[in-house]
């Protein structure tokens, strides 16, 4: 099979290392790709939300199945326009409807009260009821969780200790903070407890299988202090998530949600990441959904999945999910970002990056990396790359991802060093 698959970070390095790997897969491009992707399949200029140059690349190519790596173009509706286009196109991503699950947070609640399933209260507010806006903050304890209702590329959540600085928050994200995509702003109610990531395929006739967990480390800082990245490493499985934990996951968010899809009459076929927390009491309850896999947490994903990636794909494209078989290896996977110096506020490109990037025992995604015309890797992002290991316990993976860094430079490289801990000294 011919495949196409969009994107250049990290999650995609690993999404492509997993297709190049099965036997179904004949062709693999990537669009637009990075510096370590050309190891899997051949990298191609087009931007995949310039949806004809998309649609061209599948029509000169013959691609058979087409892959969306990241948020933005499902939301802007290509999986819609892919599937007009091409009747036997197996394209994996929801249409822009399904997109709305992580292109608006009010459609993502209304979603949710809709259909029974756990998250934080909240209240939806525009310009013409912010009165109400201030009142039901007024009626909440502190901190307060102000989202923006957009795509805001991860930046558009607020947490805020004071009803005060919440008041004016508010104010001002209705006024433009985050452009568009703070028109509308989501007062959530503020959940306590650990943080994880759980990952299903799920197809427009209700069927779901859930292909892995992880726990992403979001904050740039050890101790889980400073700003919000994208994420800075992120490990499976996780002690926390147990069996128990995990059918709570499955029978009151995971079905619900894939039932609910199909009962409002929304086409869904593809990733569905569900952003969950783990309350004190030990029970799941949504954060947020996103309709593409988690980054890194894909790095971790792909390497503990042993089921072939295209025929889950396939069986997704063709709503035959009930016929797939999903096996997860019991290693333990862990990733570390190698990011760039001042990331995630601005940083230099274009450094070079040299030492072993093939090593022995760890796997390199790469992410913000590529080659220049003369073949030389340079850095071309704040992520830069993900050292990756798969090994039979947690400590061992880390300690080869870990090693695996300390043979990699470019100027200013930084990483965080207590990947892992907390999961490592959970009880
Ligand atoms: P989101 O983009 O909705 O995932 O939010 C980004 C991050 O903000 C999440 O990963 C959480 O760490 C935090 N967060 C979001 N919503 C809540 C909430 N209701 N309670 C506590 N923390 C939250
Ligand atoms: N690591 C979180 C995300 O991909 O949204």
């Amino acid at each position: 099979m011919k495949i196409l698959l969009l994107g250049s970070g990290g999650r995609e390095a690993a999404i492509a290392k997993k297709l190049s790997e099965s036997p179904l897969c004949t062709s693999l491009f990537i669009a637009p790709g990075n510096g370590g992707t050309d190891k899997f399949g051949v990298n191609v200029s087009i931007n995949p939300l310039k949806f004809n140059e998309v649609e061209d690349f599948v029509k000169n190519e013959g691609i058979e199945m087409v892959i969306c790596g990241n948020e933005d173009p499902l939301v802007e509706g290509l999986g819609d326009f892919l599937r007009e286009r091409f009747d036997n196109l197996l394209f994996v991503g929801p249409g822009k409807e399904g997109a709305q699950l992580e292109g608006s947070k009010d459609f993502a609640k209304e979603f949710m009260a809709r259909h029974n399933i756990p998250t934080a209260a909240y209240f939806a507010v525009n310009k013409d009821n912010i009165q109400e806006g201030y009142r039901f903050l007024e009626s909440r304890k502190a901190p307060y969780v102000l989202k923006a209702d957009g795509l805001a590329a991860g930046k558009g959540v607020l947490i805020i200790d004071s009803l005060e600085d919440a008041k004016k928050s508010l104010a001002e994200m209705l006024d433009g903070q985050f452009g568009k995509a703070s028109q509308k702003v989501v007062i959530e109610e503020f959940m306590t407890g650990i943080e994880c990531s759980v990952f299903a395929l799920a197809d427009a006739a209700g069927n779901y299988k859930i292909i892995g967990l992880a726990k992403d480390y979001k904050r740039i800082g050890e101790g889980d202090k400073g700003l919000n990245t994208g994420g800075m490493g992120a490990v499976s499985p996780l002690p926390f998530a147990d069996d128990n934990f995990m059918q709570k996951v499955e029978r009151r968010i995971v079905a619900p949600t894939v039932k609910g899809l199909k009962s409002d009459g929304i086409d869904y076929r593809g990733f569905i990441f569900f952003g969950l927390m783990r309350t004190p009491a030990g029970d799941p309850k949504v954060v947020e959904y996103n309709v593409r896999m988690g980054d890194p947490e894909t790095e971790v994903v792909m390497p503990r999945l042993k089921s072939d990636l295209v025929t889950l794909l396939q069986l997704t494209a063709t709503n035959k999910l009930s016929d797939a078989e999903v096996v997860i290896s019991s290693e333990a996977a862990a990733t570390v970002m190698a990011v760039s110096k001042g990331y995630p506020g601005g940083y230099a490109k274009g450094l070079e990056i040299s030492g072993i990037l093939q090593p022995k025992n760890a796997v390199i995604y790469h992410a913000g990396s590529k080659k220049t015309s003369d073949g030389q890797l340079i850095t071309s992002g704040g992520r830069v790359l993900a050292a990756t290991s798969l090994a039979p316990t947690l400590k061992e993976a880390l300690e080869n991802s870990y090693r695996a860094l300390e043979d990699i430079k470019f100027e200013g490289m930084t990483y965080r060093r207590d990947i892992g801990q907390d999961v490592m000294s959970w009880e």
